[in-house]
């Protein structure tokens, strides 16, 4: 059932932390449908941007293909400018930034300007190994971006997507190589994020390991609704 969030006053300010592959995606479309917010992903802004050849698709391109985090400079401006539309007055779900404490710094300035501060920042909680177990068999939608895991959540259809219907494919940056590279980049440019976010009184922790409806009904507890 839809809780929405219309009530005045009352903002979900969401950000996604956690390792690559410990299911902020996932877990950000379901949070975004339950309380009506948008689910802003910029790692879903970036594939749109290469698929479409567009100057910062082919930019981001480079650095995402090793495994590399774009440059900040790249992804801040970009998020900030859209916090800005209309359906985000009520709040979003941020999957996948911010991702260094730069980028943590922007956007806690920008909020500032407001007036307003990140109300939850989620961090899922997956070790490595589950990571690399799940990334080969993960499988993503070329259209509407949907995720599925081979063994964990199949699709319908073998390689076609339950929502639209369109073909699934294997990331580029899913190979075991740059998975590994993902990891190491990730435990040290974003976990400190951790800290961060404990210092600043929002950070809520999940076991992500779990099944992700489990997951899911941890994260809405720490919601409270
Ligand atoms: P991005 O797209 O954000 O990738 P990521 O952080 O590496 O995270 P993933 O999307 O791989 O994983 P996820 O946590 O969303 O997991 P998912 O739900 O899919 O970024 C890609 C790249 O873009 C970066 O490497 C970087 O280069 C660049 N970029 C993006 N943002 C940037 C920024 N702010 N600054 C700089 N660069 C940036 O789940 C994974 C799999 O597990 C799926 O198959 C899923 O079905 C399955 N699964 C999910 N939950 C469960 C469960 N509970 N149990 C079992 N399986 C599960
Ligand atoms: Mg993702």
């Amino acid at each position: 059932m839809k809780t929405g969030n219309k009530k005045k006053g009352i903002t979900m300010k969401i950000i996604m932390l956690g390792a690559p592959g410990a299911g902020k995606g996932t877990q950000a479309k379901m949070i975004a449908e339950k309380y009506t917010i948008p689910h802003i992903s910029t790692g879903d802004i970036f594939r749109a941007n290469i698929k479409e050849g567009t100057e910062l698709g082919n930019k981001a391109k480079e650095y995402m293909d090793q495994g590399l985090l774009v440059p900040d400079e790249l992804v801040v401006n970009l998020v900030v400018d859209r916090l800005t539309w209309e359906d985000a007055k009520n709040g979003y779900v941020l999957d996948g930034f911010p991702r260094t404490i730069p980028q943590a710094e922007a956007l806690t300035a920008a909020l500032a300007e407001k007036g307003e501060k990140v109300d939850y920042a989620i961090d899922i909680d997956v070790p490595d190994q589950n990571i690399i177990d799940r990334m080969g068999g993960r499988r993503a939608c070329v259209a509407c971006g949907a995720t599925y895991h081979i063994v964990n959540i199949p699709p319908k259809k073998e390689g076609f997507c339950d929502k639209c219907g369109a073909e699934l494919i294997l990331r580029d940056d899913d190979k075991p190589e740059t998975v590994k590279k993902r990891l190491d980049v990730y435990h040290e440019q974003t976990q400190p994020l951790i800290d961060y976010y404990t210092a600043e009184g929002v950070l809520k922790e999940v076991d992500g390991t779990v099944d992700m409806m489990d997951v899911f009904n941890a994260i809405v507890q720490v919601l409270g609704a």
